[in-house]
């Protein structure tokens, strides 16, 4: 179904890069080629990923115009696109480093890792499973980011750095969450089935968190960097620690969105 809400952010978000496009080119021409072939050269945001992602993952196995045509039939669905496009305005919300929305859509590895990955679970969702895979492989050696195509992630985040991430197959990323590098939501090694956490909405992921088992964490809570976190996060606590204990409790109702890193001992 589509919300008329996202599919206004979808048009915005692309009228934006495409504008920004055009000034970047005026200051710089020798870009030209690339940004032409990247954003100008296409009439929407989907044309656009689907080429820019097919140029970036295209291998032997899987040429850059097969990729490509697999790209447009993901794309052409709205969702996929509305949830890239709130990726991207999540992106410029949080990362105090990116003030453009064509700059994620351009250089920024964990946007277009998690775009290629949409692409993967909408193949996987239709049973084409090794194709699913073989995408799946590709992001991770193009992007260091290794997300299985089974994993459940919503709309609105914002995977920053990206380096290093992994996400697996029973794995669940609710709405606005922020991931930072090098987090691991994996198993524990000692259970099968349904093995990985379940992060819920608006929580923050501090860089090198390892959330492990089939556990969750709670609406707006907050992961402390480098923690290994062993059992379930009541929402709006903050853990930290090896393994990760709880340090206190989110003063906003969403920490994801105002990347508020602060926390202090209870
Ligand atoms: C999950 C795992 C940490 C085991 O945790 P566990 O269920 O707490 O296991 P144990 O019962 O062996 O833990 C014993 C104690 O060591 C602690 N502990 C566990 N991991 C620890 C760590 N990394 N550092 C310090 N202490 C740790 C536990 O909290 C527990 O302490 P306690 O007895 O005071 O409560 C371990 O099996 C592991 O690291 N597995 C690897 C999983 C992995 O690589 N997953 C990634 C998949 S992508």
């Amino acid at each position: 179904m589509t919300n008329p809400q996202h599919s206004a952010i979808a048009e915005q978000v692309w009228q934006n890069i495409y504008s920004e496009t055009e000034q970047t080119l005026a200051a710089e021409p020798v870009l030209a080629p690339f940004l032409q072939a990247t954003i100008l050269d296409h009439s929407s945001m989907g044309q656009a990923l689907s080429y820019h992602l097919s140029s970036k993952l295209a291998s032997s196995a899987m040429p850059a115009t097969m990729l490509r045509e697999l790209m447009d039939q993901a794309f052409a669905e709205p969702a996929i696109i509305q949830a890239a496009a709130r990726d991207i305005q999540a992106t410029v919300d949080r990362d105090s480093a990116c003030n453009l929305f064509s700059t994620p859509f351009l250089y920024f590895k964990g946007f277009l890792a998690l775009q290629a990955y949409r692409v993967a679970h909408s193949l996987w969702q239709g049973d084409q499973r090794s194709l699913a895979l073989l995408i799946q492989h590709r992001i991770s050696l193009v992007f260091a980011v290794d997300i299985h195509p089974a994993a459940i992630i919503g709309a609105g985040l914002m995977i920053d750095h990206a380096t290093g991430l992994v996400i697996g197959e029973t794995a669940v990323v609710e709405d606005s969450v922020s991931i930072m590098q090098s987090v691991t939501l994996g198993g524990t090694g000692k259970e099968s089935g349904d093995r990985h956490p379940k992060i819920r909405c608006g929580v923050l992921l501090g860089p090198g968190a390892k959330i492990l088992g089939n556990i969750e964490i709670g609406e707006g809570a907050m992961v402390a960097a480098s923690s290994v976190v062993l059992k379930p996060v009541a929402a709006h606590d903050i853990v930290a620690g090896v393994p990760a204990s709880v340090v206190g409790h989110t003063k906003t109702q969403e920490p994801s969105k105002v990347m508020d890193h602060y926390f202090k001992c209870s």
